[in-house]
């Protein structure tokens, strides 16, 4: 299959400055090997987190962006400005769809516009506990997949890496079995396929929900998860750099 892990690291609303600059310092400093690294710093360090990993092959993203690159949108990200300092943007967060009452309809918007500005795109999914207790937590992801997905050009896509990240899993140290998460990301693949089989194929699907240094080489050994986003974990160099040395040996 040979697609190239990536190990992204969600910081949310978290660190100081301070915090922010000597994490990623720490973990530039230890040379990713065979597997691809994203930070996704809160957006006021996105430039101080940008020099801290200067040089190496650690890639920084913005955790969010709006849905038109200027204009009159008090306190908004725009992507053209966040492709002045990084290459990605994490877009659908669940707590952005959850607190911040994202829909479908404008997390497509900002795919939209963040692919007009150049940027990468890791793009979130998943369903809440209630959808999943109900039986329909693969419809409810592939109706999210194809919401933001559908009709896009095929050069597009290899801009577009997808997140499986189960509400119930985030934060709550209560991660997917190794057989849950492959079982969505097979599924995720087979609807991608429905519209792009080559595309499908090659994209990375990763999965974040209380990923850490002990359960993340058996869930990034499953055939369809091909990475990992995580939140916590990622907030001390010691236990993300963990996670990079239990999926990449070669560290
Ligand atoms: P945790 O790793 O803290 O569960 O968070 C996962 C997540 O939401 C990453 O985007």
């Amino acid at each position: 299959v040979g697609r190239t892990p990536l190990i992204a690291g969600n910081w949310k609303m978290n660190l100081t400055r301070e915090q922010a600059i000597a994490l990623a310092s720490a973990i530039a400093a230890t040379p990713p090997s065979g597997s691809d690294v994203a930070l996704f710093p809160p957006a006021i360090w996105l430039t101080d987190t940008a020099a801290a990993v200067a040089g190496s092959p650690i890639k920084i993203g913005a955790q969010n962006c709006w849905s038109a690159q200027k204009g009159a949108f008090t306190g908004e990200l725009s992507p053209a400005m966040i492709a002045e300092i990084a290459p990605l943007v994490l877009i659908g967060h669940s707590e952005r769809r959850l607190i911040l009452g994202e829909s479908d309809e404008l997390i497509r918007a900002k795919i939209d516009a963040a692919l007009a500005a150049g940027l990468e795109v890791v793009f979130c999914v998943g369903e809440t506990l209630e959808t999943r207790q109900a039986g329909n937590a693969e419809s409810h992801v592939a109706n999210q997949v194809h919401a933001a997905l559908d009709g896009r050009a095929v050069e597009d896509f290899d801009r577009i890496t997808v997140a499986y990240e189960p509400v119930w899993a985030i934060g709550t140290g209560v991660a997917a079995t190794p057989a849950d998460a492959q079982e969505m990301s097979a599924s995720i693949r087979t609807e991608l396929a429905a519209i792009d089989a080559a595309y499908a194929d090659r994209v990375r699907i990763l999965y974040g929900g209380s990923v850490n240094a002990a359960n993340a080489a058996e869930l990034l050994a499953q055939p369809d998860v091909d990475g990992g986003l995580v939140g916590g974990a990622s907030l001390v160099a010691a236990d993300f750099l963990g996670i990079l040395g239990a999926v990449s040996p070669g560290i």
